[in-house]
């Protein structure tokens, strides 16, 4: 399988208002392959969104290099952008708009013509259980759908890498288990699902491989049964983070 994302030496420092530093990356080294559903699971902090934000181009690294879907983040940003879907941390529709006209707006920036998107958009809607949703304003819907509206919103290009962050917290655990099944046939589909959490189980159920880290830095990568079987006499994922760090995730 070939590389969808080369990850090599990746730095962040934020300046902090004391005039110090925070360094939220210490140089991480990872590829993830076409087609993998991959996990990035760690505390709050670990880097996480950070790691989300500069393969997405939305955030710059101080240094190394990232490659997505065959372009370079800091050299092609453009070319990035139109590879891949983003599910923010925070759904962030645009409320003035019905479910519909966020899709068909969001679908002007790839430059779809309006025709097509809506048809697309119909299609997602049906895929993702929100078609009886297309003429409400996104603020009648509920967390669970509004969820559902950014993961239509990701696809509507036809990405085939799709990045999510934290995908699942604050959904009632009826929408987490709609929300997998909708991750599992996006990966059927062959699709490059990166996706974060800090639910070990989440991330144990869901993930083909998953990186462990925790202040910027990889502290394991595997799948999660050979994860587990690291822990002596086989344990837990939440047992593997706490010999690993010496602390509990969460
Ligand atoms: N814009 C920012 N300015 C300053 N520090 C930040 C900023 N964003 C994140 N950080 C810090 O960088 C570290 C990693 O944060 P983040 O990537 O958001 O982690 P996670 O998503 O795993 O919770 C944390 O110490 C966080 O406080
Ligand atoms: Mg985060």
């Amino acid at each position: 399988m070939s590389a969808a994302i080369h990850i090599s030496g990746l730095r962040k420092e934020y300046p902090t208002p004391g005039g110090g530093t925070v360094i939220a990356l210490a140089g991480l080294d990872l590829d993830i392959a076409s087609g993998e559903l991959f996990g990035l699971l760690g505390p709050n902090g670990a880097g996480k969104s950070t790691t989300i934000g500069i393969l997405t181009t939305r955030i710059r690294p101080t240094a190394g290099s990232a490659v997505v879907a065959g372009a370079d983040v800091r050299r092609s940003s453009v070319a990035v952008r139109q590879r891949i879907g983003v599910v923010p941390q925070r759904a962030n529709p645009d409320l003035s708009l019905t479910a519909l006209e966020n899709l068909v707006f969001h679908a002007g920036y790839f430059g779809i013509p309006r025709v097509a998107a809506t048809a697309r958009a119909h299609t997602l809607m049906g895929t993702l259980g929100i078609a009886d949703k297309m003429r409400a304003r996104v603020g009648e819907l509920s967390g669970g759908q509004q969820q559902r509206l950014m993961i239509a919103r990701a696809l509507i290009h036809e990405p085939r890498v799709i990045f999510l962050d934290e995908p699942t917290v604050g959904l009632d655990p009826q929408a987490r288990l709609g929300l997998w099944e909708i991750l599992r046939s996006l990966h059927a589909d062959g699709r490059t699902i990166v996706m974060t959490t800090h639910y070990m189980e989440e991330a144990d159920q869901l993930c083909d491989r998953l990186a462990i880290i925790d202040h910027g830095a990889l502290l394991a990568l595997d799948t999660p049964v050979a994860l587990k079987a690291r822990v002596p006499g086989g344990g837990t994922l939440d047992e593997l983070f706490i010999s690993l760090t010496g602390r509990e995730l969460d």
